[in-house]
Parts: structure tokens; C-alpha cells; sequence
């Protein structure tokens, strides 16, 4: 299964590709209380930092799944409100959490595979492989479904 969180929809489109590449199903963690503007994006990095969660509406069923994607953005160099929510609930015993992220800069992306991945091991998953894409917010052109595409397949076949 691909689970995601997605605020301004980047991760979403990722999540989605790569879901379609998997043949998953792609759930997504909505948070009930909804952000938006400068205040959701200054309380959005102010909880990450604070390592807070957020509520989210409903959490995946991961019983029957051997192996997890994440896919998520980078929030001040972190996982999100709404993931620390699922992955402090979430029975990660006995599966591989893989993880996607997404994040805006290309010189901290090294950082930020890193710091996801010691928050989920932190949280005691056994994690496998930590893909990274650079996502701009002000970026006008999406990336194309195509292009989405065959970079995933890039990296999930290293
Ligand atoms: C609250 C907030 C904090 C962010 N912090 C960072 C950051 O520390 N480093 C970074 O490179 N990008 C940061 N970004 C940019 C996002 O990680 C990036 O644009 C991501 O692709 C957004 O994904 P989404 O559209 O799925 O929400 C931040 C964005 C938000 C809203």
C-alpha cells in the first residue's frame, strides 16, 4: 500500500504514479482540521518542529501489507504533523516502511532521506528504501505524469 500526505499536492502526485507502478492502492491521510495560507504554513512548521502530530480523519489498514511506501513532504527538515500521527499509531511490525519524500531543495535532500529515516526507525520500522524528489512550491509547470513516472521507475529498479 502507498499511504501519503499531501498539502499543496506534490507528494500526492508521486504517490499516485508510484501506486499506479506498484499496482497499490494510494490512501491518503487527510488532517481534519484543514491548513491554509502563511498561518497554515507557519503552524505547519511549527508543529514539525515541535515533533506534534495532527489528526487525521482515518488511518490505513497496513494488517495484510509486507511492505509500506510513506510519501510525504519535507516540513523544516522534517516528517510532517499528520505522518508523526500515523506513525506513532500504525502497527509497523514485521513490514518494510519505504519511504518518498518530497522537499523544495535539491543541496538538503541528502539531509532530509536521513532525517526521515531516523524518525521512522526511531519510532521502531524497519525501514527500506528512502527516495527523495525535488519539489519547488512557487514552481509553476507540475511535473509531467510521464516524467513523474519514469524517474520513479529510475529509482526503484536501484
Ligand atoms: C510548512 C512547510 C515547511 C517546509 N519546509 C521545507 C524545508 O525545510 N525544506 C525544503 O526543502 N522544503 C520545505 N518545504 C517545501 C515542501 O517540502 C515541498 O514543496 C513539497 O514538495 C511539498 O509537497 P506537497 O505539495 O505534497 O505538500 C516546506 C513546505 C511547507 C508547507
Amino acid at each position: 500500500m502507498v499511504i501519503y500526505y499531501s498539502y499543496s499536492k506534490n507528494t500526492e502526485k508521486y504517490a499516485k504514479e508510484l501506486a499506479g507502478i506498484l499496482q497499490a492502492e494510494a490512501f491518503e491521510l487527510k488532517e481534519t482540521k484543514r491548513r491554509s495560507g502563511v498561518a497554515g504554513f507557519l503552524s505547519g512548521g511549527f508543529q514539525t518542529l515541535m515533533k506534534k502530530e495532527s489528526l487525521v480523519e482515518a488511518l490505513p489498514d497496513i494488517s495484510a501489507c509486507k511492505e509500506i511506501y510513506v510519501c510525504m513532504p519535507i516540513w523544516v527538515g522534517n516528517v510532517p504533523p499528520a505522518v508523526r500521527y500515523f506513525l506513532n499509531r500504525g502497527d509497523f511490525a514485521g513490514k518494510t516502511v519505504n519511504l518518498l519524500i518530497t522537499c523544495g531543495s535539491a543541496t538538503e535532500m541528502e539531509g532530509y532521506r536521513q532525517n526521515a529515516e531516523k524518525t521512522f526507525k526511531d519510532a521502531g520500522c524497519v525501514t527500506g528504501a528512502v527516495l527523495g524528489f525535488v519539489c519547488p512550491m512557487k514552481k509553476k509547470e507540475a511535473a509531467a505524469s510521464e516524467d513523474i513516472k519514469e524517474q520513479l521507475s529510475a529509482m526503484l529498479q536501484k
